[in-house]
């Protein structure tokens, strides 16, 4: 019978030598996938999150129909903060939150939960999952960073210029330390939670970590990730940090202990590879070039496979998540182009 653990998946995260470059998605399952649509024509976003049968049938659509190399447990970043009492509404378009958090008042209502009992939910659709995927596709687990998080959290929702999380930054530094800290500690417990429950690698999300001058981002972002990638190190599975806009830190992730660093599309993956020796990395096509044609498309990706044999593990993916409008045949020609290409090593 075959092995996860050699699944060429994990092999390129533990930087093991592999025949060809795994692949998928980051938002693999979602909007721009008609069966995602009709399941979502029948529950909301949020149930959908907190339903560990829908959440098993969406996780898997993407592998039915690409055959991607991995699957990503279908939640959302945000999903885990409603047990500290802070749940956010999707009804409307971006997540909301009804108040957001700005003094210290809010941030120590947030409760800590110690025995995960409001998200067993998610180690319940875990267990689905893996009874479903079998030995056949590896399943990863992730969770939004500390600085993510908080930055929904304190914006109340998505922003444009990050006001009152900054205003919070240059004002109250031992305030936002204090929250960072907070959703440190639960979001190790968390992630360690899902490997209990059965994930084989796990993601770290950090979409807006990169809106920070170095020396803030040093001091404010990378502590608490380093705490949580340290803290997970035990658990054996294999560790993704993804950081989008990281190319001005890539000095800094170099002393970061773990398997794999996503690399978004704004950086030249061969130059982001010789910043990062000795560690496996994920990337880095456009989302875009999903649009244009498929030439393009073939091209951009066989250079990505080629530039990522000189790492020595290679995860394909994009640079960040897949749009809603993203045409079906082209990810059918990005699955082949990148499942047919052979990986010197
Ligand atoms: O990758 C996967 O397929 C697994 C599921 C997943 C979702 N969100 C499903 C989702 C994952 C890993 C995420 C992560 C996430 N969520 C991030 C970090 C990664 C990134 O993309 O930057 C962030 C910042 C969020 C927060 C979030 N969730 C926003 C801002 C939004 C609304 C805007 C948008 O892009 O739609 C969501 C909603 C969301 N999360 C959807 C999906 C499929 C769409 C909701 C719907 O079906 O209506």
């Amino acid at each position: 019978m075959a092995d996860l653990k050699d699944s060429i998946f994990l092999k390129n995260l533990r930087g093991e030598p592999s025949d060809r470059t795994p692949i998928w998605i980051m938002r693999q399952a979602g909007r721009y996938l008609p069966e995602y649509m009709d399941v979502r024509s029948r529950i909301s976003f949020n149930d959908l999150c907190r339903t560990p049968a829908a959440a098993c049938e969406v996780t898997i659509q993407p592998i039915r129909r690409f055959g991607f190399d991995a699957a990503i447990m279908f939640s959302d970043i945000l999903t885990p903060l409603e047990a500290m009492g802070a749940p956010f509404d999707f009804s409307h378009g971006g997540p909301k939150l009804a108040r957001p958090l700005r003094d210290e008042r809010d941030i120590r209502a947030l409760k800590r939960y110690p025995s995960l009992e409001g998200v067993g939910f998610v180690a319940e659709a875990i267990r689905l999952m893996k009874a479903e995927l079998g030995d056949r596709t590896p399943l990863i687990g992730f969770a939004g960073s500390p600085f993510t998080l908080a930055s929904y959290l304190i914006e109340g929702g998505g922003s444009k210029e990050y006001e009152h999380l900054k205003t919070m930054l240059y004002s109250r530094p031992e305030l936002l330390q204090e929250l960072l800290d907070l959703l440190g500690e639960q979001i190790l417990d968390y992630l360690k939670m899902q490997v209990a429950a059965g994930v084989d690698a796990v993601q770290l999300f950090d979409t807006w970590g990169g809106i920070l001058h170095p020396a803030d981002y040093e001091r404010h972002v990378l502590p608490v990730v380093r705490r949580i990638l340290d803290g997970l190190k035990d658990t054996g599975v294999p560790r993704i940090y993804f950081l989008k806009g990281s190319a001005p830190y890539n000095h800094l992730l170099n002393g970061l202990d773990v398997e794999c660093l996503g690399v978004d599309w704004t950086q030249d993956l061969s130059r982001a590879i010789a910043q990062l020796p000795g560690r496996a990395v994920q990337g880095n096509l456009d989302p875009l070039a999903l649009f244009g044609s498929h030439e393009q498309l073939k091209a951009r990706a066989l250079e990505i496979c080629r530039q990522g044999q000189a790492a020595p593990g290679h995860v394909f993916n994009l640079g960040h998540g897949i749009l809603p409008n993203a045409p079906i045949p082209a990810v059918e020609t990005l699955v082949r182009t990148v499942q047919e290409f052979r990986r010197g090593h």
